[in-house]
């Protein structure tokens, strides 16, 4: 079938502002999206921005806005945004990131958020024996947080980011339970002082946007919530001593 993609383009060294152009191209409806960018970008017009690598939703990188829901084009079929001929598929950039170009965001400040958390194990305690043992049970506590792939499609859903530009997001506090759930890390006090915050995690109003978006399934604001219990926690274990 013939379908329309309806697309943001925006090249900051010409354009004023952005605004849509639209293709016509014949796919099939088990055809993913990212195929239909593809034929555009091939056959039609090179200058089109966008990017993208594993094509298998691995990498994260083909992360946009689908007809005003966020998701990657490379794990979206036809067939979920089109169903006839003639019809219209409207594609833009992600939200709160500055776009480089068409469909291609900056996302120096997302990754800023995530590294402020310090998303990786720290315990300078020393190892008993060849590795740090954790249980099955307790692997599962975190275990769909360390399916991330850094997409940010949860990002640009969070209604949240809206009115707060400073809030730190849900794919960082998604990755900073990762963390203080894991049996074996000792890190919890670091990555208080940024999860801790008035922009911290406190501002998440329990949307579920992010949930939603996320190509990965992971329950983020499931995680969100985990996360500010055991900061509760800890204030009044401290609070006690
Ligand atoms: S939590 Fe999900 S939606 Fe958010 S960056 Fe990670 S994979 Fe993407
Ligand atoms: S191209 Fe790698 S996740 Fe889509």
């Amino acid at each position: 079938m013939n379908i329309i993609l309806n697309i943001q383009r925006y090249n900051p060294d010409v354009d004023d502002a952005p605004h849509f152009k639209e293709y016509e191209v014949e796919v099939g409806p088990n055809q993913r999206l990212l195929d239909a960018l593809m034929q555009v970008k091939r056959f039609q017009d090179g200058s089109l921005g966008f990017r993208k690598s594993c094509a298998h939703g691995v990498c994260g990188s083909d992360a946009m806005r689908i007809n005003g829901k966020d998701g990657l084009a490379c794990k979206t079929l036809i067939k979920e945004v089109a169903q006839k001929d003639g019809d219209t598929v409207t594609l833009e950039p992600l939200r709160y990131m500055p776009v480089q170009r068409d469909l291609i965001v900056n996302q120096a400040e997302f990754f800023k958020k995530y590294r402020s958390v310090k998303p990786f194990l720290i315990n300078d305690e020393s190892v008993a024996e060849k590795e740090r043992i954790q249980s099955q049970d307790e692997r599962m506590q975190f275990d769909d947080t360390t399916n991330c792939i850094l997409c940010a499609s949860c990002y640009s859903a969070c209604p949240v980011l809206q009115d707060n530009s400073d809030f730190l997001g849900p794919a960082a506090i998604a990755q900073a339970y990762r963390f203080i759930a894991d049996t074996r890390d000792r890190g919890f006090g670091e990555r208080l002082a940024v999860l801790d915050q008035v922009d911290g995690v406190w501002p998440c109003q329990n949307h579920f946007k992010c949930t939603q978006s996320c190509p990965r399934s992971i329950l983020i604001t499931k995680r969100i919530n985990q996360t500010k219990r055991l900061i509760e926690k800890h204030k009044q274990k401290k609070g006690d001593n």
